[in-house]
């Protein structure tokens, strides 16, 4: 058996491949690179659902329908009441998509790619006591994610930094969240169903939890200088470093660099973020020098939320939205292995191995 499945091939798909021993991302075909600052987010979702929907429309009616899709999903902001206004911003936004009819044709997945965006925004905009901005469906999903929970227009960097990102984390293998939404799926529950089971892991800080724990730990480092006694106490007392490490890379994860490529940019013309880069560089230097020398033989790394966390705090998404922005992306991913699943795949049902006690019987 391998400990928490490491090295196991679960699934055959055409969608992405994680290479971690050169550090790679492919994406049907496309490397990371050649997508992420170069296209829409619309773009990707078409290319991840290319072949999983014969009624697919090309572009721009593709980015249409999902503007389509946000104002159709913005009816269930009425359901935000008290009770799921006391939960954390993720919590509320996974109550709100339960709340979406499952199914497995392309409406049901188009109103799944857009409901995170509507249903962020309202939840954020209700834990300062705001109201939801109702969706515009003649914008593109980036720039209306924007629009809706900062309540202003977004200019055209802010909007290129956000379809950066959500084009960075959109696929990636068989991570937890998407091995989960395709045993989900492998029961032919349907896609809601499938999105939600991908929520729920993605919510856990081993996984998309992390981002928001990175500005709390660099807001508590405060300056370069402290970096490395902070660091070091932090695992002295057993705790990880958020933002380092990850199960297939051993060298640096290459959607850390295309979102610092992309703080970057958001950064030219700014008088705070450049400062805020540098300093997080110097955590990062140290963090990386130090669990070097603490862990030898493991390679640990910068991953991707890292900077995920730099560059949705730039775009002024509040630290505890980040995990349901992270979702944003990852849902197009997580719809196209659960159709992938559906058409090819059979019922995920492994076996575990008893080790408890065997049954006593009176003599
Ligand atoms: N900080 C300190 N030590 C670490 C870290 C870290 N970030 N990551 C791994 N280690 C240590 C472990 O404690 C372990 O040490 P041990 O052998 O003495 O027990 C060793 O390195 C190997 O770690 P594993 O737990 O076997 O690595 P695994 O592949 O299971 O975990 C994971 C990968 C969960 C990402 C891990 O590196 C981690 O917890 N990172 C911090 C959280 C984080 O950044 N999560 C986001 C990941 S990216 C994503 O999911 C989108």
């Amino acid at each position: 058996m391998s400990d928490g499945l490491e090295g196991v091939i679960a699934a055959d798909t055409v969608l992405s491949e994680v290479d971690g021993a050169a550090g790679r991302l492919v994406i049907r075909g496309r490397s990371l690179d050649q997508l992420s600052g170069h296209t829409t987010y619309e773009a990707v979702v078409r290319l991840l659902f290319d072949g999983f929907f014969t009624d697919l429309p090309a572009e721009p009616a593709l980015t249409a329908a999902i503007g389509r899709a946000r104002a159709e999903v913005f009816g269930h902001v009425a359901a935000l009441d008290a009770d799921l206004r006391r939960l954390s911003t993720i919590e509320a936004v996974r109550a709100l998509m339960a709340r979406l009819p499952d199914g497995d044709d392309l409406a049901v997945a188009l109103r799944l790619v857009a409901a995170p965006a509507v249903f962020t925004a309202a939840v954020s905009r209700a834990g300062k006591g705001l109201a939801p901005i109702a969706p515009d469906p003649g914008l593109g999903h980036a720039a209306d994610a924007l629009r809706m929970i900062k309540g202003a227009a977004p200019t055209a960097a802010e909007t290129a930094g956000l379809d950066a990102y959500l084009v960075t984390v959109c696929d990636h293998g068989l991570n937890a969240s998407t091995f989960a939404a395709r045993v989900v799926a492998s029961t032919r529950a349907g896609l809601t169903s499938a999105v939600l089971a991908g929520i729920s892991a993605l919510k856990g800080p081993l996984h998309g939890g992390a981002p928001g724990p990175v500005i709390e730990m660099l807001d508590a480092i405060g300056q370069p200088g402290n970096a490395r006694a902070w660091l070091e106490a932090a695992l002295d007392r057993g705790d990880r470093l958020m933002g380092f490490g990850h199960r297939v890379y051993r060298v640096r994860d290459p959607r850390a660099d295309a979102l610092k490529r992309a703080v970057t940019a958001l950064g030219q013309g700014s008088n705070v973020l450049p400062g805020r880069l540098a300093f997080a560089e110097a955590v990062e230097d140290a963090a990386l020098q130090i669990l070097k020398a603490r862990k030898p033989d493991r390679s640990l790394q910068t991953n991707v939320e890292f900077y995920t966390a730099l560059l949705l705090e730039a775009l002024a998404f509040p630290p505890d939205a980040f995990t349901c922005v992270f979702g944003m992306g990852r849902v197009a991913g997580w719809i196209a292995h659960a159709r992938e699943q559906l058409a090819g795949g059979r019922l995920i049902r492994p076996q575990s191995r008893y080790v408890g006690p065997e049954p006593r019987f009176a003599a």
